[in-house]
């Protein structure tokens, strides 16, 4: 299978005072089509960071980073913007709501951020929800929503301008853990055999098994384990 994603000597470093973190040592790292990858580690390792830098929400101190062998790491903030909305899905810890949105506007919004054909992405929203289970949800607010719920919502929105990488930061966090299942199965479902792919930040082991590859961050530096 063909590569999607590549960082190559890839290093994040923040400012800290007169000194600097070093939140991402140089890396190197390759994802494929279809495939789903999980990254373990301790907090503060630097997880988030290193899925930031994915998703062109941060830009890299060293190093090159590609999606479908295009450069992101010097892009503008425009084009950055641009990036994010055709070929990234971010899915969060907490689902981020919109407070005043109903569950299919909040999907629907995106999707004509993304595309003119309101038709396409009103029929792509309704089928997202359905296959999230959300179909007799289309119309609530969020706060008539339970947790699990939101965050489905929340896949949905990441789901619907087609993006090729998904990046979820511990989208199980607020789940228990027969929804946790069913989230990553429905991540999984996105990327397998498709030329998409997924990155997903997971403190729960019982996920790994659905994962194709699994790696380990500690203090800024990425290890493959499988
Ligand atoms: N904007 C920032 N400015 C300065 N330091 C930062 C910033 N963001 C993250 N860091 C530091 O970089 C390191 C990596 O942080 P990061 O958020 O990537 O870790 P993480 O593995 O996602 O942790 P967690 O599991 O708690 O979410 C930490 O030491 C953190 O304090
Ligand atoms: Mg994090």
């Amino acid at each position: 299978m063909t590569e999607l994603l590549r960082f190559s000597n890839v290093r994040k470093t923040y400012p800290s005072g007169r000194s600097v973190v070093e939140a991402l040592k140089p890396t190197d790292f390759t994802v494929k089509k279809g495939e789903l990858t999980a990254i373990v580690g301790p907090s503060g390792s630097g997880k988030s960071t290193f899925l930031s830098l994915a998703g062109a929400l941060l830009t890299p101190t060293e190093g090159s980073i590609t999606i479908g062998g295009k450069e992101i790491s010097h892009l503008s903030k425009k084009e950055q913007t641009a990036l994010r909305l055709n070929e990234i899905g971010f899915i969060f810890q907490a689902a981020h709501l919109v407070p005043y949105l109903r569950v299919k506007d909040q999907i629907r919004f995106i999707g004509n951020l993304a595309s003119k054909d309101k038709t396409a992405t009103q029929k792509q929203t309704m089928y997202l929800l359905e296959q999230l289970g959300l179909t007799d949800r289309a119309d609530f607010y969020p706060r008539d929503l339970s947790g699990g719920e939101k965050q489905r919502v929340a896949i949905a929105r990441a789901l619907i301008n087609s993006p090729s990488v998904i990046l979820a930061d511990e989208p199980t966090a607020s789940l228990d853990s027969k929804r946790s299942k069913e989230v990553v199965e429905l991540i999984r479902a996105e990327v397998v055999g498709t030329e998409r792919a997924a990155i997903m930040v997971t403190h729960d082991e019982r996920m790994l098994d659905l994962c194709d590859h699994v790696y380990r961050m500690e203090d800024g530096l990425l290890t493959k384990e499988r």
